[in-house]
């Protein structure tokens, strides 16, 4: 394997099957990139249909045992894997910048954020209840309990290498689940070391089986079509979402989506328009607006809309775009060209239908994955950008006159992640959120994401939360006995 040119400790790159780490079955591998360079940096083995039914037998036969393994003990191993996943936080920041691009800092941040799950999962594994009643009429009494859905599929994307990883395993693991984890191609080795860890810490075999392929379509539908899993958990595009939910329709399979958003950022005419502006570049620049919660529309009241756009086009030209690994960008590349060109044929077509560019993109001159902000302004909602998802450092502006309007405007889409607002005033917030189409709103902040919250979406942004107390309920099912009560009278 190439050394990086930082000091990166590499991942194990096979298969890891049944508490193996293995070649794939067909021998083949994939290679991983270097967004910043388009270098190879690893290649990997590249997982097939075969590897999946290895890793399904294995999350089977390993789902008794781990499902009475003693909770305590679960959250013994989850709270060892959090406490070894910071002590090796540096070299985890490191990975993810090689293959993912961001900054060092904001991998080190993503490093935390993961490990919060960890031990957020740790203590809640110990704390699944359930209930005791008498029916109503006296003849029964009702016993409910909480027990782990199954070996479940987890599929995870790029932005964050580790933290959805973590976000998925450690409620699994805390409920009693086995897993098959699929990470996405581009960014499998932060996986893989992530796996290393569990094993490291003493996971039992099969309990965390993970596999990286270069054909997800394929071996995602086997495991699917496999009797045995009984749970999907995704995050993703919606439109790959909706595949999958009619993929584990026919399994009947429960399952957990966060998929894609189009966040709308109201700045009412009463907000603090410089605290409006902090939390645009961080709603907005986080993970290079490479993340389904970065805000999408800014939707701002005319009398402060040219304060907000100055002030967010003065940011977003002081932003230095670079590698990830050079301390000073606060920018890195997109993931890969394509989606670079994306998001320059979404500025391209919103400027031919009339939106007025406040900050232009220009070629950062560096490599194919790079582009500077981008900032709209008077953007019309006949633009594509109004409607789509735009996944990297564009930012967009709708102006409006009434808070009807422009909550009006911030629900007029078919995604409802998050939304945030601005203001001063306390009913008009309450107001918002209560109007608000979406599952998570920020309020005078740009950031929403915590571990002890529960994330996730409504309309097409999708099914099931992560994070918080709730999150552990997605991999429990209830079950209720009725008891006679005869005996009892
Ligand atoms: C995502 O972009 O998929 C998740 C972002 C977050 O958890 O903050």
């Amino acid at each position: 394997m190439q050394q990086s040119t930082i000091d990166t400790v590499y991942p194990p790159t096979g298969t890891l099957v049944g508490g193996e780490w293995r070649k794939a079955r067909s021998g083949a591998t994939f290679p991983v990139h270097d967004p910043a360079t388009g270098e190879v940096i690893a290649t990997v083995a590249d997982a097939d249909p075969e590897d999946a039914a290895d890793a399904m037998d294995a999350a089977a036969a390993a789902f008794p045992r781990w499902s009475a393994t003693p909770p305590k003990q679960r959250a013994a191993l989850l709270h060892n894997a959090f406490l070894a996943l910071q002590e090796r936080a540096e070299e985890f920041a490191r990975l993810i910048t090689l293959e993912m691009g961001k900054p060092l800092a904001e991998s080190r941040a993503e490093v935390a954020y993961a490990a919060d799950f960890l031990r957020w999962y740790a203590e809640e594994a110990v704390r699944i209840t359930g209930t005791f009643r008498t029916a109503p009429d006296g003849t029964a009494r009702h016993l409910t309990l909480r027990q782990p859905v199954g070996p479940c599929l987890l599929v995870t994307p790029w932005n964050f290498p580790l933290a959805m990883i973590t976000r998925k395993v450690a409620p699994a693991l805390a409920a009693g689940c086995t897993v098959i984890l699929k990470p996405a191609e581009e960014t499998p080795l932060s996986a893989l070391q992530f796996a290393h860890i569990l094993t490291d810490v003493g996971v039992p075999a099969g309990v965390v089986n993970v596999l990286n392929t270069s054909r997800p379509g394929p071996l995602v539908e086997t495991i699917l079509r496999d009797g045995r899993i009984r749970k999907l958990s995704f995050t993703g595009s919606t439109e790959v979402g909706r595949k999958l939910l009619e993929q584990a329709a026919p399994g009947v399979l429960r399952t957990s989506m966060e998929l894609g958003g189009n966040a709308p950022f109201i700045v009412f005419d009463d907000a603090d328009v410089d605290a409006a502006v902090e939390g645009a570049v961080a709603a907005k620049l986080r993970n290079g607006g490479q993340s389904c919660v970065a805000a999408n529309r800014f939707v701002v009241a005319d009398p402060v809309a040219s304060r907000f756009v100055d002030g967010l086009a003065e940011r977003l030209r002081g932003q230095v775009v670079g590698p990830g690994t050079d301390p000073r960008s606060t920018l890195g590349p997109m993931i890969n060209e394509k989606q670079r060109n994306r998001a320059v044929g979404l500025v391209d077509d919103a400027v031919s239908h009339g939106a007025v560019p406040a900050v232009h993109y220009r070629t950062a001159g560096r490599g194919d994955a790079f582009l500077n902000p981008v900032l709209l302004d008077r953007v019309p909602s006949s633009a594509r950008i109004a409607r789509e998802e735009i996944f990297g450092p564009v930012a967009t502006v709708y102006r409006f006159s009434t808070e009807q309007e422009g909550l009006a405007l911030a629900n007029a889409t078919e995604s409802g992640l998050v939304g945030y607002v601005y203001t001063r005033d306390l009913n008009r917030a309450l107001r918002a959120v209560e109007a608000m189409e979406c599952g998570m709103v920020g309020v005078n902040r740009g950031y929403v994401s915590d571990a002890s919250a529960p994330f996730g979406g409504v309309k097409q942004s999708g099914l099931g939360r992560e994070g918080s107390e709730v999150g552990i309920q997605e991999y429990l099912e209830t079950k209720y006995a009725s008891i006679d009560a005869g005996a009892l009278a």
